[in-house]
């Protein structure tokens, strides 16, 4: 989404402006071209040479350096994004007031706009500033953070600018085409945990990376998303609705909860099949079992199936092997109108790598093969899918 998208990063005076290097970095990790222009006191607090080495490209400070770059870098750039934006340079937009290149531009620039704040929770909550970061949000500019945490004057509260990959991913967000908005989303993410006693667990070996994918893909177009997941060291994307399940009944009950305002299900969860009949609040000691009686857990989509109407229900199928017969029993038995089959056997291909190999078979016996993709690609071609069968 940003390859090849010129970025105008606007820095301010603050002592968060050294995270802007690594900023503009992961910016042009992902394709960006990115220009710096800098405040007076952004000077003070790093040096325009700095980000010249990193970008490449020449950093403006001065508004009188030529006459015209306050309308010429405005005009060229896609995303305006200011990071770190002081309280002095939020209140400043807000009014219009154009005294240096940085406000200059701003108000020559016609383009997304994205400000990530950095003060002190005591500037950040004072009226002033309030008043003008709500009136740039009715004017349509996109805010990021600020986070909360330990400020760099040692007070603890929000007004840290946010974490640079939240930030590279609202980039994406603001400039991404927002083709599924008015959808409502729910995607299950992660494996499911079947308690033995309370130290063991049976699970399986899904990290939640593909869901995740789907969910960020999802709220980057522009739906509202509910993402149900299972326990996994991931942090969830921004502008999710979050829900937390343990267990596959957890799951189940979750995925019941956000069905009534859901048009789509996409369930890329591998939900436990079973689960221990008799969970033992004490610890088992050794050798005091030798087997373990499991019951059958509920499939959720098989029972969500029965009363789908035109909600569209995307299962995956995880095959050791590209079994197209099973996963096409799958999308009979479960009703759905698209199941992704992957061989999770595959070299790059199913649990716990940023990469999948997937078949896409839809309810009319479409069959589509991909190549290897990262997950993130694998949730854009499900999505193009979906607006396909939505017509
Ligand atoms: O999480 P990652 O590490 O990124 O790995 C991704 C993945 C391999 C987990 C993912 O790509 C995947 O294949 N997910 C589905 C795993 C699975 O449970 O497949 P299945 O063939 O057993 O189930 C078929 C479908 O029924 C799935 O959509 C599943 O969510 C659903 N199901 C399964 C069991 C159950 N009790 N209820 C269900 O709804």
């Amino acid at each position: 989404m940003l390859k090849d998208r010129k970025i105008l990063l606007g820095v301010t005076g603050s002592i968060a402006a050294y995270k802007s290097v690594d900023l503009a970095r992961r910016l042009m990790d992902e394709g960006a071209s990115v220009s710096v222009v800098m405040t007076e006191a952004a000077c003070r607090f790093i040096t325009p040479y700095l980000f010249e080495a990193v970008t490449g490209n020449p950093v403006r400070t001065d508004l009188f350096a030529d006459p015209y770059s306050h309308i010429e870098l405005s005009k060229q750039s896609d995303l305006f994004i200011i990071a770190p934006a002081t309280a002095n340079t939020i209140n400043k937009l807000s009014c219009g007031i154009a005294d240096n290149l940085l406000t200059n531009l701003w108000l020559t620039y016609e383009g997304p706009a994205l400000v990530a704040p950095a003060m002190n929770f005591r500037m950040y909550r004072s009226p002033s500033v309030k008043k003008h970061l709500k009136e740039l949000k009715k004017n349509g500019v996109h805010f990021v953070g600020p986070g909360s945490g330990s400020l760099a004057c040692g007070e603890e509260g929000p007004g840290r600018m946010e974490d640079i990959p939240v930030i590279v991913e609202s980039c994406t967000y603001v400039l991404s085409e927002k083709d599924l908005a008015g959808m409502n989303i729910l995607v299950t993410a992660g494996p499911t945990r079947e308690p033995i006693d309370p130290v063991r667990f049976i699970s399986n070996r899904s990290s939640g990376k593909m869901g995740y994918a789907i969910a960020r893909s999802a709220v980057r177009r522009g739906a509202e998303v509910t993402l149900v997941s299972g326990p996994v060291n991931l942090v969830p994307p921004e502008r999710v609705s979050l829900l937390s399940a343990e267990t596959a009944a957890e799951m189940e009950a979750a995925v019941l909860k956000s069905l009534p305002k859901a048009d789509c299900v996409i369930m890329a969860a591998a939900v436990a099949d079973f689960t221990p009949r008799e969970k033992s609040k004490v610890k088992h000691s050794k050798g005091s079992i030798t087997a373990l009686d499991l019951s059958q857990n509920n499939d959720i989509l098989k029972k969500i199936s029965k009363k789908k109407g035109d909600r569209l229900h995307i299962g995956f199928a995880a095959e050791t092997g590209k079994d197209i017969k099973k996963a096409e029993a799958k999308l009979k038995e479960k009703k759905l109108d698209l199941i992704v089959l992957n061989d999770v056997q595959q070299e790059g291909a199913g649990f716990d790598v940023d990469t999948n190999i997937v078949t896409l078979i839809d309810s009319n016996n479409t069959i589509t093969e991909y190549p290897l993709l990262s997950k993130d690609k694998v949730a854009d071609i499900i999505f193009h899918k979906i607006r396909e069968l939505k017509k």
